[in-house]
């Protein structure tokens, strides 16, 4: 008799929604975490970094930003503020991060960004609650350590912020449903000391991966100077790296392949046109992370 062939199996996407979704409500707040629940995205992206007083919070800059922060009278920062790993957390609750400046370059970006007016500055913790509240137990949280070895005055330590970050995942249960992220490669070395069966991407971009601080010494010479060569050695190094997250501009369909032969999955960052999302869809990464999680929705309903 004659084997009955099997249905192509559905590719299935890992939908994340960059800081919260920022294109559609205020980045890493937990009203655009929320939104992003609604919208039914498989994964949140998001950034972390210690307050003074030692809390994970969730913050892409490591100071105030005049772009979307105003103050507790309302009135946008004129510049820079202090840094978050300088302001305890009850300080850094008293500023506004739920609309953009609209007198800045950044704050003009996001044109269908909804305002929540009186949103602050999340806890990690806070964030594990609302998916709780929300139901959301599958969730996946994508989570960077906001750290620059170039500028290492500016943040807590990169081993600092992951233990708050595991420690906060542990306590709510979150962890099998953790990813820790960065550029930074310290981190996601120390983390596997920490965890070692903990999901870990390493994010990548052009700049970045060619500099010896963030890489911690491998160096894209020594490995034939092709990326996922450099990538091969790395989780080689680290036994476990599962995910390897470049800029989405330069991906090659070959450096997908490439990943894919050493068990990496490959998750792209930040893809906000969906000619671009197709594209890189078609090439077989594993998932996008984008500012807009309704596009890329929207692209998987119709494929
Ligand atoms: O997850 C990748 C992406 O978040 C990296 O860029 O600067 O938005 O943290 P950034
Ligand atoms: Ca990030």
């Amino acid at each position: 008799c004659r084997a009955v062939p099997e249905a192509p199996a559905q590719r299935l996407l890992d939908l994340q929604a960059h800081r919260g979704g920022r294109g559609l409500a205020p980045e890493n707040t937990l009203a655009a975490f929320d939104n992003a629940i609604s919208l039914g995205v498989t994964t949140l992206e998001l950034d972390i970094g210690l307050t003074a007083d030692g809390v994970a919070v969730i913050s892409h800059d490591t100071a105030l930003n005049p772009d979307h922060t105003r103050d507790a009278q309302g009135r946008w920062l004129s510049a820079t503020g202090p840094a978050i790993h300088q302001l305890t957390l009850a300080q850094l609750k008293t500023y506004d991060v739920g609309r953009l400046n609209p007198n800045t370059q950044y704050g003009q970006q996001f044109t269908a960004q909804v305002p929540h007016d009186g949103e602050r500055i999340p806890t990690l913790a806070e964030l594990f609650a609302l998916a709780d509240r929300r139901g959301a137990g599958q969730i996946n949280f994508n989570i960077e350590t906001k750290v620059d070895p170039t500028k290492p005055a500016e943040t807590a330590s990169p081993e600092a912020i992951t233990d708050a970050i595991l420690a906060e995942a542990r306590r709510a249960g979150r962890l099998p449903h953790v990813t820790l992220q960065s550029f930074d490669w310290r981190s996601l070395v120390y983390a596997e000391t920490r965890e070692p069966r903990l999901w870990r991407a390493w994010l990548t971009s052009p700049r970045t991966v060619q500099d010896s601080r963030w890489t911690a010494g491998l160096r894209l010479a020594d490995h034939g100077g092709s990326v996922p060569r450099l990538v091969d050695a790395a989780s080689r190094r680290s036994k476990g790296l599962s995910i390897w997250s470049p800029a989405f501009g330069d991906l090659q369909p070959q450096q997908v392949r490439e990943a894919h032969d050493l068990d990496l999955k490959v998750l792209p960052w930040t893809v906000n046109n969906p000619a671009d999302m197709a594209r890189l869809i078609d090439m077989g990464v594993d998932g996008l992370i984008t500012d807009y999680p309704d596009r890329l929705r929207a692209l998987m309903q119709e494929r």
